[in-house]
């Protein structure tokens, strides 16, 4: 009694072709749900599965020279692939074609069968091959099916029903009393109005083809697809074998994670084929929205379908399950594009998380001999610091109980932020030069060290394979006490006196070609120190190698005076600002490293110095015309700026 249990699944997705993208966004949940609970101590069963009989793979299979089972196992097997690149914790990978659940898929028909609530008659009605659905001459919308658009066609023949009518008040009333049963609250409106609306009983056998289960009692018939795919909830846990042990123990603790093409299914017919048998229906039924591309949803015939082994093979797991879960609007549609995804991958990831924890490796090697020492006296920017850390695991417990993972993540990078403007505020680069401000450089080096411990716990359902590497870039790999969840409670989980060992980047920077239709490429991320791109020269000077120049070396150098006019972002770089300037009579556009140091609006008017006489560089698509000067000390970076006014076009000899 009182243990905490956790049953969650996938969709059984069909093996007709490889998955796409849309495809990983469900299993990533379920996934970042099952890491979750285990984390809270919950004991977590996690299925997905694949949904292997039907017509449409019956003639995908004849297409290549295959029979159904053959043509499935090779594609099955690409879904396993995949599911273990994704870094997916699954418990069970059900298969429809498995005796343990053809077993109990024509058990539950003979029974419901036996009891009068199936029976035989003839079936009319107009039926979508690729979404393998029935559909009443109502429901097609201008004569095509009601969910992809494309042409149906007439079937008639003798079929076996299944009394969905006879319970259609029941289920109502169930849906009315669990507000919680079916979420978002939009797709529970939708399921009412739609059971209100009338429901028709549902054909459940076909004699059209014979890639299925056959009907128990009428062997011709094979079970139409959906009574055969929803049983695998619960065939999976062995109901009605002589070892039910799963099934007594999960079910029915069961979220159901759905996109909303198949919200009915589960939250109409699944619901009244277990009311029928007697068994509880599920807890909740998730339904989320589609991942589309330009021009709409995936599919093979628009040739619009990404696929997700590739984008794993660019950016890694934890890169693609970041963005699907952060990208993803609750309840509503969301968009898939490369570009977005860089974009994300470079601000949050390789810019918000990844220069914090770079940044604070650097700094406590540099400044205190890589040894994170106990914390002083706490300041006010401390407390400010801590208090947020003290919200951030309830916001994100309640989001990830209500399905919201965007918002979870949000509320995670809301402390990235705050520890990266942190760093800004308390300058540790000023503290190391002061012996008297030592101990506050060592408060404020463990307080980000401990920040990014908190993060990283929070972030591991949704990254699974970034733990690991913080762990042990911070020393932690030893000391299980300070992973925990519980160990969120509180400030100072983190041991005193750990070393650090500083690694390779948790996510180098995506450089991406502004020139069209080339790929994007990877190059490693910025060191954490002064992180001006190219375009700054004080960044690629090394202090150690220092060489002695002429004078007239030195003059072939011209640096001059310029005016800023304008600045402005460069888009999808986050580093980068455009300059118009101003040198004399003459008006260039220079490219900046500088944005992560100044607002565009604080450059305008400012007299800057400049390599006038650099070869013109194309930076992002943008012709850059010189370079601008800057001063790096530590973390801060400050342009060269003449002490006294002088003209624009001045010399700087
Ligand atoms: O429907 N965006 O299988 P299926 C988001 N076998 N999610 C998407 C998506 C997209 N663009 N495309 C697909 C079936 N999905 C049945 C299920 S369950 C008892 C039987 C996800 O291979 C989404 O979860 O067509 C959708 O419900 C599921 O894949 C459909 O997979
Ligand atoms: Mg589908």
């Amino acid at each position: 009694m009182g243990e905490k249990v956790f049953y969650v699944t996938t969709p059984i997705y069909y093996p007709s072709d490889k998955l796409h993208i849309g495809h990983a966004l469900t299993t990533t949940m379920a996934d970042t749900l099952a890491r979750y609970k285990r984390l809270r101590g919950y004991d977590v069963y996690f299925l997905t599965g694949s949904d292997e009989h039907g017509q449409k793979i019956q003639r995908k299979a004849r297409e290549a020279g295959l029979q159904p089972l053959a043509y499935v196992d090779r594609i099955v097997a690409t879904f396993q692939e995949l599911w273990r690149r994704l870094n997916i914790s699954y418990n069970d990978f059900i298969r429809t074609t498995e005796p343990r659940h053809m077993r109990v898929v024509q058990e539950l028909l003979q029974r419901i069968y036996d009891q009068g609530d199936i029976y035989k008659s003839t079936y009319e009605g107009w039926y979508c091959t690729p979404c393998e659905t029935f559909w009443t001459e109502r429901q097609l919308v201008d004569g095509n099916c009601p969910d992809c658009g494309r042409p149906v066609e007439l079937v008639k023949e003798e079929s076996y029903f299944f009394r969905l009518s006879k319970y259609a008040e029941r289920l109502l009333q169930y849906i009315k009393d669990h507000p919680d049963f079916i979420l978002p609250v939009t797709r529970r409106n939708e399921m009412i109005s739609f059971i209100e609306g009338g429901l028709e009983d549902l054909c459940i056998s076909r004699t059209t083809f014979d890639w299925g289960i056959p009907v128990p009692m009428d062997p011709r018939h094979v079970i139409y697809v959906w009574f055969d795919a929803l049983t695998n909830y619960i065939s999976a846990l062995g109901y009605g074998a002589a070892d039910d042990h799963l099934f007594r123990k999960y079910w029915p603790a069961a979220v159901h994670l759905v996109g909303k093409d198949i919200v009915r299914f589960h939250t109409i017919i699944w619901p009244i084929i277990l009311m029928a048998a007697g068994i509880e229906p599920p807890r909740q039924v998730f339904g989320h929205g589609w991942l589309l591309v330009d021009g709409g949803k995936m599919s093979k015939s628009k040739g619009n379908v990404v696929d997700p082994m590739v984008l794993i093979d660019r950016y890694g797991a934890d890169a693609i399950r970041y963005f699907l879960l952060r990208e993803m609007p609750y309840g509503a549609d969301g968009y898939y594009s490369e570009d977005a995804l860089i974009n994300r991958y470079n601000t949050d990831l390789a810019n918000d998380f990844g220069n914090l924890l770079s940044r604070t490796m650097a700094m406590i090697e540099r400044f205190n001999g890589g040894v994170i020492d106990a914390p002083a006296a706490s300041e006010p920017l401390d407390e400010e610091l801590k208090a947020i850390a003290a919200e951030v695991p309830g916001e994100v417990d309640a989001a990830l109980g209500n399905f919201e993972f965007a918002r979870a993540l949000a509320a995670i990078w809301r402390l990235v932020n705050r520890a990266n403007k942190y760093i800004e505020e308390t300058a540790p680069w000023a503290l190391a030069k002061d012996p008297a401000k030592k101990q506050r450089l060592q408060t404020v080096l463990y307080n980000l060290a401990e920040t990014i411990r908190q993060v990283t716990i929070m972030v591991g359902p949704f990254m699974p394979g970034v733990p690991a590497r913080v762990w042990e870039q911070l020393g932690l790999q030893d000391t299980p006490a300070a992973l925990s969840w519980e160990s969120l409670a509180g400030w100072g989980g983190l041991p005193a006196g750990t070393r650090v060992r500083r690694g390779e980047p948790l996510f180098p920077r995506i450089e991406t070609n502004a020139q069209e239709g080339e790929e994007p490429v990877t190059v490693a991320e910025t060191p954490a120190a002064p992180t001006a791109e190219k375009a700054t020269p004080a960044a690629d000077r090394k202090e150690a190698t220092v060489e002695e120049i002429t004078i007239d070396e030195f003059a072939r150098i011209n640096l001059r005076v310029a005016e800023v006019l304008a600045a402005e972002k460069v888009a999808n770089a986050d580093k980068l600002l455009k300059l118009e300037v101003k040198v004399g009579d003459e008006r260039r556009t220079v490219v900046a490293g500088i944005a992560r140091y100044y607002q565009p609006e604080e450059l305008v008017g400012k007299k800057v110095v400049i390599v006038a006489n650099l070869k013109p560089a194309k930076l992002r698509g943008i012709v850059s015309q010189g370079m601008v000067l800057a001063a790096v000390d530590g973390e801060t970076l400050s342009l060269v700026t003449p002490e006294r006014a002088v003209q624009d076009g001045a010399q700087v000899r």
